[in-house]
Formats: C-alpha cells, sequence, structure tokens
C-alpha cells in the first residue's frame, strides 16, 4: 500500500509540473509576434500536453487503486474527488487551448493565462490540506 501511495505521489507532482508550467507557456505565447517563436511556443505546447496527459492518468489510477483497494471514505475524500473532477476538466480545457494556440486563434490576453494559471495553485493546496489534515466537518 505505501508502494502505491508513493507512487500515486510521485506521478501528482509530476502531472503537476506540467499543470502549472504549460498555462506559463501560455501566459509567454500570448505576449510575443514573432513566427519563429510562436513557432516554438507551439512545439514546447504540444509535446508538454502530450507528456503531461499519461502521467496525470497514472496518477489518478493510483489514486483510485489506493481508494477503492484499501477502503478510505470521508467527507474529505468526498471533496477532495470533487476537486480532481475540477482539476481533470482544467487538464483537458489545456488541451483544448494547445489546439486554439496551434491554430493561431488564441484571443484572450496574457492577463487571462496570468489568472489561468493560479486555478492548480488553489486546487493543489484544498487538495494537499484536504489529504492531511482530514477534517471532519462535523
Ligand atoms: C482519482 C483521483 C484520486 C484519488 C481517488 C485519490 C485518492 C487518494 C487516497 C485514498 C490517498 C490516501 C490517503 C491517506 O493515506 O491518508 C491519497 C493520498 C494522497 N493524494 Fe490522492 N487521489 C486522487 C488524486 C489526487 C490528486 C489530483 C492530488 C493532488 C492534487 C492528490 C494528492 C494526494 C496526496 C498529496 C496524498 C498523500 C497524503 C498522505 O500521505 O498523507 N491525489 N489519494
Amino acid at each position: 500500500m505505501l508502494w502505491i501511495k508513493a507512487l500515486h505521489i510521485i506521478f501528482v507532482a509530476s502531472w503537476f509540473a506540467g499543470l502549472f508550467y504549460l498555462p506559463r507557456l501560455f501566459v509567454n505565447h500570448a505576449m510575443v509576434s514573432d513566427a519563429a517563436t510562436i513557432a516554438q511556443f507551439k512545439l514546447m505546447e504540444r509535446k508538454l500536453y502530450r507528456f503531461m496527459t499519461p502521467l496525470g492518468v497514472l496518477a489518478l489510477l493510483f489514486g483510485s487503486w489506493l481508494w477503492l483497494g484499501y477502503g478510505y471514505t470521508g467527507v474529505w475524500l468526498h471533496i477532495k474527488l470533487a476537486l480532481v473532477g475540477v482539476l481533470v476538466a482544467y487538464h483537458l480545457y489545456c488541451g483544448h487551448l494547445v489546439k486554439v494556440f496551434a491554430t493561431d486563434a488564441n484571443v484572450r490576453s496574457h492577463v487571462f493565462y496570468r489568472w489561468f494559471n493560479e486555478v492548480p495553485v488553489l486546487i493543489l493546496f484544498a487538495v494537499v490540506l484536504l489529504v492531511v489534515l482530514k477534517p471532519e466537518f462535523a
């Protein structure tokens, strides 16, 4: 069980590296206008998204294994799962944005992406507090 938990944490940390970096690429991509730099950003975004997706899947698989295999339960877990749902939606939306940038169809400013970039930070804080403190809310 401890091996599964360790692998869960390793894949969560690796997935978050991508969830933090990809929106930073969007911030910079939204600020540049020369063709060579734009082409470079497109390549980096596509490669990063393709790399981080299996890491996210593995994080979720090992989390689900812990949850379903070892009888974890509680309000903290249900709130965590809801936040994980938001995180998955965020990940998929990042994939959509990779396509938007790839076709030069982005209309949003770097300021939008700076705020967008904060979403996984807030989710990480909330989830880590939930799994470590396991508040009862009763
Ligand atoms: C399908 C999604 C997920 C499920 C079912 C899941 C389930 C679990 C379970 C059952 C544990 C063991 C808790 C314990 O030992 O007390 C755990 C640990 C942990 N999870 Fe997840 N998890 C999921 C996704 C995530 C995500 C996305 C994050 C980060 C945002 C995350 C962060 C952590 C951390 C940091 C721990 C270690 C807590 C500790 O050892 O005290 N998990 N997870």
